[in-house]
């Protein structure tokens, strides 16, 4: 690990930390020495599993919860407190074809995915100190590339990432980075939310489950939510400190 993607003495944000991508991330960060994390996770008893060596603040809420981010910034610029870094990576899963959605869908997804992101960023870019900070929203690359049947969930990630280079148009001159990551396929529980893959785990076990998704991946395989950190960290670190506004396809090949 080089020197620059240290994190001593840094705090960040990471939304949907007690699971997966976001989990990966804060022991990561926690790893390569932030002094301080903020945690938030609707699951409050996977942020309580989280045994991190730093200083740790969990807060149980929606992402989408206006009420929560007041708060937060009220208590951060209370006490002073700022970010250097976030990460914006809570989000669901759906299916479901255009034609086909009920708008009660549309809201659950937009609500966490696109709202929840908006509403972490927006907090976290007032949130930062003077000298700058840096921010990474995880999209994914049914935001880049239009795989039929992902419904609004594909729509809402093409619209974070897009909020992610606007941003860091807005904010480059205040020493701001604002970047997203387009995942490919990652092994993680977010999978359990989609009926045809629990089907399949049931009948065939989960590695032949995750292994039956692959087949569009040319690496054929899905990465782990370590590698996917180690993308997000290296984006979020002084290592890409010339790095704003881009989008960074870890896919195995998926959009090729
Ligand atoms: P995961 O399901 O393992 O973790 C997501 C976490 O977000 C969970 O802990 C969940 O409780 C939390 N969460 C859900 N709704 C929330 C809300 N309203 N407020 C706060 N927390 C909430 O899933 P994973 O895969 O780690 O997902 C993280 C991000 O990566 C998501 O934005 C997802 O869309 C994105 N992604 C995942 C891919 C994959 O194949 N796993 C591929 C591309 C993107």
């Amino acid at each position: 690990m080089t020197q620059i993607q240290d994190f001593a003495g840094r705090t960040a944000l990471v939304t949907g930390a007690a699971s997966g991508i976001g989990e990966a991330c804060a022991q990561s960060l926690a790893a390569r020495g932030a002094k301080k994390l903020i945690l938030i996770d609707v699951d409050e008893g996977g942020l309580h599993t989280l045994n991190l060596p730093c200083e740790v603040e969990l807060i149980t809420g929606s992402v989408a919860d206006v009420a929560l981010w007041s708060k937060l910034e009220d208590t951060l610029s209370s006490t002073g407190e700022t970010l250097d870094h976030a990460v914006v990576n809570a989000g669901i899963g759906a299916g479901g074809t255009i034609d086909q959605l009920s708008m009660a869908d549309w809201r659950r997804v937009m609500d966490v995915n696109l709202d929840g992101a908006f509403l972490t960023l927006s907090t976290s870019l007032r949130s930062m100190p003077k000298q700058g900070g840096s921010i990474v929203v995880v999209a994914s690359t049914t935001g880049v590339k239009p795989v039929p049947g992902v419904g609004p969930y594909g729509i809402s990630k093409a619209a974070v990432a897009h909020m992610a280079r606007i941003a860091a148009a807005e904010n480059a001159s205040k020493n701001i980075r604002v970047n997203a990551i387009a995942p490919g396929g990652v092994d993680t529980a977010i999978w359990e939310g989609s009926p045809e893959f629990v089907a399949a785990s049931e009948k065939y076990g989960r590695d032949t489950a995750i292994k039956g998704l692959t087949g569009s991946t040319p690496s054929g395989r899905f990465a782990s939510s370590a590698e996917m950190a180690d993308s997000i960290l290296y984006l979020l670190s002084d290592a890409a400190s010339n790095i704003t506004g881009t989008v960074l396809v870890s896919d195995g090949g998926f959009t090729l």
